[in-house]
């Protein structure tokens, strides 16, 4: 039995709600350890779609608990809404299939209009999502959140909502010219969340503990990515949450000791939804192939994403920040139709050739990327299930990739369809 980890490697949207979907038989819990609903993460499962937002990606595999970790913001009406249109889908979610942690926190309505405000105001957007992610773990930081066991306590709620309302009602009504929260609606609000949710709520840190010793397997589910990560991605353009490996474990409550492996989602190109650095975008035929073929249009806000080319600067530094042991390396069958693919090896910038991503968006808004151009291959691949049955331009794309990272791709993508996978090694053993 062992413990997988699976983060994007990229900018988000790498593929993780498929990759998740397709290991969850092998896991016996599925953890989301960090992010909230700012996530969409898309399952495919015979030709019915399904996006998710905060509930984990093993909720279409019957035999796995579905856990929202300490780490995660949760915003309940986004939640509850999920859990009703899974219900709708024959997807009845009971108990046993979701766990919520008490010590999670909630996105109020005042986090998302101040998002909202912010981005309205600011000269240099973020691009955010709108769903009120940065706010919330503002108000955690500051030590004036409110959480998912505050819901369960209406005496104390006032208390907690006066603390949490204290700075951003003034900032909201005073700096951006938005209406304040009103108190009494908002606790009647908040009352009302946890009593929906109140059959969900655990000690989840408690439960996979139990797991852990029992020697069942856990899967930890990333969101965002790794270049969005708040500390190692292309800050300020990023999310506000440790979206590394490295954050399963603060965020679902584990030591580092228990994480056997982890896996890393990368698109076998780039993309990116929102503003900041992007170096290999490509604006011409290439980069209207893949944003065409690959159907890039955000889950979550249907913003058109930006497309480019694999960059393995980005690559290798999540492979470095993540720890990565394999790669789950998707949409391989978008480059499909392409007379040349081309990938970035290194950047130029003020005269020189670096190799290792830089701290300032500054720089990287100056780097040039360099290009190996690789063949391309005109042969549809969805229907391909061994790596033996690739083209051979694309077989010797993925072997360039693992040896310019020094990583196995243990999984590759070749449709949206769960089972449109090659899967050449397996992070739970078999
Ligand atoms: P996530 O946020 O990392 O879970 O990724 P998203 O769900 O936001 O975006 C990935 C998109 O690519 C979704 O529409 C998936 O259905 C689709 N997808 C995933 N893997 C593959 C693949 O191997 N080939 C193709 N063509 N589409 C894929
Ligand atoms: P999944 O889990 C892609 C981006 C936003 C914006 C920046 C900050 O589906 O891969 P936020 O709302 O988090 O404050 O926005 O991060 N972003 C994502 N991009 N996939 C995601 O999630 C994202 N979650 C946030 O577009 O640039
Ligand atoms: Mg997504």
């Amino acid at each position: 039995m062992s413990n997988v980890v699976c983060v994007g490697a990229q900018w988000g949207d790498e593929g993780k709600g498929k990759v998740v979907d397709r290991l969850a038989p092998h896991a016996d819990l599925v953890v989301r350890f960090q992010g909230g609903p700012n996530a969409g993460h898309t399952l495919v499962v015979d030709g019915r779609t399904t996006i998710l937002h905060l509930i984990p990606s093993g909720i279409l595999s019957p035999g796995t608990l579905n856990v929202i970790g300490p780490g995660v913001v949760v915003d309940p009406g986004v939640l509850l809404e999920e859990l009703a249109g899974l219900r709708e889908s024959g997807v009845a979610v009971a108990r046993e299939r979701l766990r919520i942690s008490d010590r999670a926190h909630v996105i109020l309505p005042m986090h998302r209009a101040l998002d909202l405000a912010r981005e309205r105001a600011s000269g240099r957007r973020i691009g955010t999502t709108g769903r009120g992610i940065g706010p919330v773990y503002e108000s955690r930081v500051s030590r004036t959140g409110v959480r998912i066991c505050d819901l369960l306590e209406p005496d104390h709620l006032r208390d907690r909502l006066g603390a949490a309302l204290y700075e951003r009602s003034f900032l909201l009504e005073k700096l951006y010219g938005e209406p304040a929260p009103d108190v009494d609606a908002l606790l009647a609000q908040c009352v009302e969340w946890g009593e929906k949710l109140a059959p969900y709520v655990d000690d989840v840190g408690v439960l996979i503990d139990r797991a852990l010793r029992d020697d069942r397997s856990v899967l930890f589910e990333g969101a965002q990515g790794t270049l969005l990560d708040l500390d190692h991605g292309t800050y300020p353009f990023v999310t506000s949450s440790t979206t590394l490996a490295g954050g399963a474990c603060a965020g679902a409550g584990i030591g580092p000791t228990r994480i056997d492996h982890v896996l890393g989602i990368t698109k076998a190109y780039t993309t990116r939804v929102g503003s900041g650095p992007f170096p290999t975008e490509d604006d011409g035929p290439g980069g209207r192939h893949l944003g065409t073929v690959g159907a890039e249009f955000g889950a979550t806000t249907g913003r058109k994403r930006r497309c480019g080319w694999l960059d393995l600067v980005v690559l290798r530094h999540a492979v470095r920040v993540n720890g990565i042991t394999g790669l789950a390396l998707l949409k391989l069958d978008v480059l499909t139709g392409l007379d040349e693919v081309r990938v970035c090896v290194g950047y130029r910038v003020a005269g020189k050739e670096i190799h290792e991503f830089p701290a300032s968006a500054h720089v990287l808004e100056a780097c040039e990327p360099i290009y190996e151009s690789h063949p391309g291959w005109s042969e549809a691949i969805d229907g391909v299930r061994r790596v033996e049955d690739l083209p051979v331009a694309a077989r010797a794309y993925v072997e360039m990739i693992e040896q310019a990272l020094e990583v196995p791709a243990h999984v590759i993508g070749v449709g949206p369809e769960r089972d449109a996978t090659i899967e050449r090694a397996h992070p739970f053993g078999r």
